[in-house]
């Protein structure tokens, strides 16, 4: 057996069953409410189910993996639109993946070299598939934890010389999971200028780009980011994206990669053999998907009600921030953030995360813990009625 497969962590939601399982029972007459994993919940458009149905002929095709050129174009026309950048060219620059995810893994594979001492560095708390795509690609893992004062962002200064000497990739993500924090220039500029010193690639994780709570002000994305400092190019640099929270289609798989057209020359190879088509139906999906912005713009809207709504109740009782972008709360708790997860789930019958769950201790401590994640995934009188509950939990109980 590969011995590394010994080296990954349990993932955030196996630790989670294990807690909620000491808490026993939930409570009797309380409707359960699940606010722990960041899947969306509202309805997939109308448009892609329309697509689906009339692609089914694709089903006798075998897919190519550079995928369908009308699904590229449309993507590199997307984010001519969304970034206001040139549309990336769809030959060389754009690839189709089967959700972001897959591909965050699968680049990891690409780009390090497992006879190299080579270090991959993190965010912390972050997505656990880079880590555990660091750690099967051979690499060791480099934690770099958010600053509450900085809304949670990295400090990317403070790795120190000889950990970047070893770095071949750093995994971004703007907007952040769990505390929606968007990169600025000028934080790219940081990233950028150490990239060029250092030679790493840098793997832009831009999920969340569509769940924003000010519509006059989306996030800054990596590509863009790059042009507006004259890197037309994009050279060492990749951005992942995904159509799974945008357009609530989690289980469409459908994502994209776009960026250094070098990278993804190497990265379609590997692909070819790792089998990472995207299926024919699904590729016709995506174009309707990525054509359309109203549905988007009418999911940001019920996001922006839900937190409008949940946000005054929960402030009255724990420190929890707006966050720029995402559909997550990144909230203190009063103590541990297992004992109230624990307590939240047993006494008043909501599911959240521990924010412990989703960072490793590094640097002399977990920059999760004393945190919890809340994902405002489902219906907005649901989410109200959790807001409400956790605010009873927390006025009543001395957690
Ligand atoms: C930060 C982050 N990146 C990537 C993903 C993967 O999403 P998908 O594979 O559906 O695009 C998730 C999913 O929750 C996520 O939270």
């Amino acid at each position: 057996m590969n011995p590394r497969l010994d080296t990954l962590h349990p993932y955030p939601f196996e630790k989670l069953r294990a807690l909620l399982a000491e808490a026993g029972p939930q409570p009797e007459g309380l409707r359960p409410i699940n606010l722990s994993i960041g899947e969306p919940k509202h309805a997939a458009p109308a448009c892609v189910e329309q697509a689906i149905r009339e692609a089914m002929p694709g089903l006798s095709v075998y897919p190519s993996t550079k995928g369908d050129p009308a699904l590229r174009r449309a993507i590199a026309a997307w984010l001519a639109r969304r970034y206001s950048i040139p549309a990336p060219d769809a030959e060389t620059q754009v690839l189709p993946a089967l959700g972001s995810r897959e591909a965050l893994f699968a680049f990891a594979q690409t780009v390090i070299d497992p006879s190299a001492d080579s270090v991959v560095v993190c965010p912390n708390p972050f997505y656990q598939i880079y880590e555990g795509a660091a750690l099967l690609a051979g690499a060791r893992p480099y934690y770099v934890n958010a600053n509450p004062l900085r809304d949670f962002g990295c400090d990317w200064h403070q790795v120190p010389e000889d950990i970047w000497r070893k770095t071949r990739l750093v995994f971004v993500c703007s907007p952040g999971n769990p505390a929606g924090n968007v990169m600025s220039l000028d934080d790219w500029k940081m990233l950028f200028a150490l990239s060029d010193r250092h030679g790493f690639v840098i793997a832009s994780d831009e999920c969340y780009s569509e769940i924003y709570l000010d519509e006059d002000n989306p996030p800054l994305g990596g590509l863009q980011a790059a042009r507006r400092l004259g890197r037309d190019d994009y050279r060492n640099l990749v951005a992942f994206s995904s159509l799974s929270k945008r357009s609530n289609v989690p289980g469409l798989r459908s994502g994209f990669v776009a960026g250094d057209a070098a990278l993804l020359a190497r990265f379609l190879l590997y692909r070819t053999y790792h089998g990472s088509a995207m299926s024919p139906l699904v590729a016709a999906a995506s174009v309707a998907a990525w054509n359309d912005e109203a549905h988007v713009k009418e999911n940001r809207r019920m996001y922006r009600e839900k937190f409008d709504a949940v946000l005054p109740i929960l402030q009255r009782v724990l420190d929890v921030p707006r966050p720029q972008a995402s559909f997550y709360l990144w909230a203190a708790t009063p103590g541990s953030d297992t004992a109230f997860a624990r307590g939240l789930y047993g006494r008043a019958g909501i599911t959240v995360l521990p924010g412990s769950f989703l960072a490793r201790p590094a640097h002399g401590m977990n920059p999760g813990e004393g945190r919890i994640r809340i994902a405002l995934v489902a219906p907005l009188a649901e989410c109200v009625q959790a807001a409400e509950r956790i605010a009873h939990f927390v006025n009543t109980s001395s957690v």
